[in-house]
């Protein structure tokens, strides 16, 4: 008997060792206690294959075996062997075999609610609309710094992986955050504290608030939906399952605000439609107008009136002109090189509204007249990069090139008006450099060291003299309250 069980053992150890890993028990034996059985995430993010994106297959191998340092999420590689690693990796970069679910049902349940502790003004004695909001995606926090004495009042832990910028109420008391894997967060300022939270898709693009900051709207890739959240308590007030008139479904790329025409305007993936949704109380809430393109757009920017809206074709060489008005497409301009038109910027300059675009291939500026819509400059910078910032009351924009592997740690400051690279800022050699916003009065630029034991440095916008540097986590983006709520020219939103 001992005989026959000790070969029994042997023979299933034999047996286990020259089959293919059975990822799916792996998953469940080892993950899903902090992913999730269904893998949408608890305690850790979301595996699935939109959400993981660029991280892929390799990426997902070396987090698995490595680990990653000071979070929960420990190597495997003395419990797996490398198959089982690479099989797991695989796994989770495949979509789970029947589609996920995730409807009025499961976002409503996931809604949690703090009681908002209501104070007549804020716990802190800085000026409540000169405050930044900065997101630490290196460790997921968010920082709120002191825009005149630059700071850090107070820090806390995010959910994983906020993107998309957040969104401010109109009187700048309330800060909205979406996450990648679909959670939108309420946060007081005045109080420091998160009043509510709710997971309105299981991975999401971005949110905007609408003109009377009642309501939230959020762009999900996952599933095909735009939900529309009460901006009170999160509760939610509306689901569009996104298709085109066929009922053809589309991705949803992105929801922009539009004050000017009590509306959000909504960016379609997968199909040739831009969608206008009215925020106006009457006579309809939430009527939807579907504007017919000749293909899909993304990547928007808004001229200041919200008459036009610049999008970026797919081949990413074009950006096509669409009158809201009219819901006419009005001009095509040659873009090559992949412009990065949701961090465009717009000024006056010899009397004529320009706007500007960093692109995400190539090293350079392109400067447009919004008057003909014809490009009148292309100002060279060291390499591509992701954003451009201006201000008001200054006379000057800020590029970075952080695509550039030779030039990622370079910011060139251009003139408005001569169109000319006038400096080249390198705040920390070798480390990559972007997104710079300004404080209330246009005096001050911070400048973020993107990288783990990263900074935000504060400039004099005048003198381009370095005044303060605070060690920040990777901090991916900062947001001046005031420059958001005005919706600065010099700033994308
Ligand atoms: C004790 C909880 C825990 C367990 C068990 C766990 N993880 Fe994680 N995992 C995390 C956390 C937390 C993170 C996020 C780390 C960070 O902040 O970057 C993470 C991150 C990841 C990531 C990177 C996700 C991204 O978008 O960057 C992958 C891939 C991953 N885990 C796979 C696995 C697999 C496969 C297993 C099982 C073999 C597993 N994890 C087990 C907690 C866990």
């Amino acid at each position: 008997m001992k005989l026959f069980a000790a070969s029994l053992v042997l023979a299933l150890g034999i047996g286990a060792a020259h089959a293919a890993p059975d990822a799916a028990a792996l998953y469940q034996t080892h993950c899903a206690s902090c992913h999730g059985s269904d893998r949408f995430g608890a305690t850790g993010p979301a595996l699935l294959p939109d959400n993981l994106g660029r991280l892929g297959k390799r990426g997902a191998e070396a987090v698995i075996g490595e680990g990653r340092a000071g979070t929960k999420m420990r190597g495997f590689r003395a419990v797996l062997d490398e198959q089982s690693i690479k099989a797991l990796a695989a796994y989770v970069n495949a979509p789970p075999p029947t589609a996920p679910v995730w409807g009025r049902a499961q976002i409503e349940a996931s809604r949690v609610l703090t009681p908002d502790l209501s104070a007549a003004k804020p716990v802190f004695s800085a000026d409540p609309l000169n405050l930044f909001v900065v997101v630490e995606g290196g460790d997921h926090h968010v920082s709120i710094v002191d825009g005149d004495s630059f700071t850090p009042i107070y820090r806390f832990p995010s959910r994983f992986a906020l993107h998309g910028g957040p969104k401010f109420t109109p009187d700048g008391r309330y800060v909205f955050f979406s996450s990648r894997d679909g959670w939108v967060t309420k946060f007081d300022l005045w109080t420091l504290k998160v009043t509510a939270e709710i997971r309105a898709g299981l991975n999401s693009r971005n949110i905007a608030l609408s003109r009377d900051g009642r309501h939230v709207a959020v762009a999900n890739y996952l599933p095909d939906t735009l939900v529309i959240l009460s901006a009170a308590d999160l509760s939610v007030e509306k689901i569009f399952d996104v298709a085109d008139s066929n009922g053809k479904a589309s991705r949803v790329s992105a929801v922009y605000q539009a004050p000017p025409r009590d509306s959000f305007v909504v960016a379609l993936k997968d199909t040739p439609e831009i969608w206008e949704i009215s925020t106006a109380a009457q006579p309809d809430p939430f009527s939807l107008r579907r504007i017919a393109l000749t293909t899909p757009l993304d990547d928007f920017f808004f001229d200041p009136s919200y008459r036009h809206v610049l999008g970026a074709h797919q081949d990413g060489n074009r950006a096509i002109v669409v009158d809201l008005d009219s819901g006419r497409e009005v001009a095509t301009l040659p873009l090559a090189g992949m412009p990065h038109l949701g961090s465009g910027i717009s000024w006056m300059r010899d009397g004529h509204l320009v706007m500007a675009t960093p692109h995400l291939k190539d090293g350079k500026i392109s400067v447009i007249d919004t008057t003909n819509w014809k490009v009148i400059a292309e100002i060279p910078t060291p390499g591509p990069g992701y954003f451009l910032r201006s201000h008001d009351n200054t006379p000057y924009a800020w590029a970075d090139s952080s695509l550039s592997p030779q030039h990622r740690d370079e910011i060139s400051i251009i003139d408005k008006q001569s169109l000319k690279v006038v400096r080249t800022l390198k705040p920390a050699p070798g480390k990559m450099t972007a997104h710079v916003e300004f404080d209330r009065s246009g005096k001050h630029a911070l400048v973020s060291v993107m990288e783990k034991n990263g900074a935000v440095i504060v400039y004099d916008a005048a003198t381009f003299q370095e005044i303060k540097r605070l060690p920040m986590a990777k901090p991916i983006g900062k947001y001046n309250v005031y420059n958001k709520i005005t919706f600065s020219e010099g700033t994308s939103h």
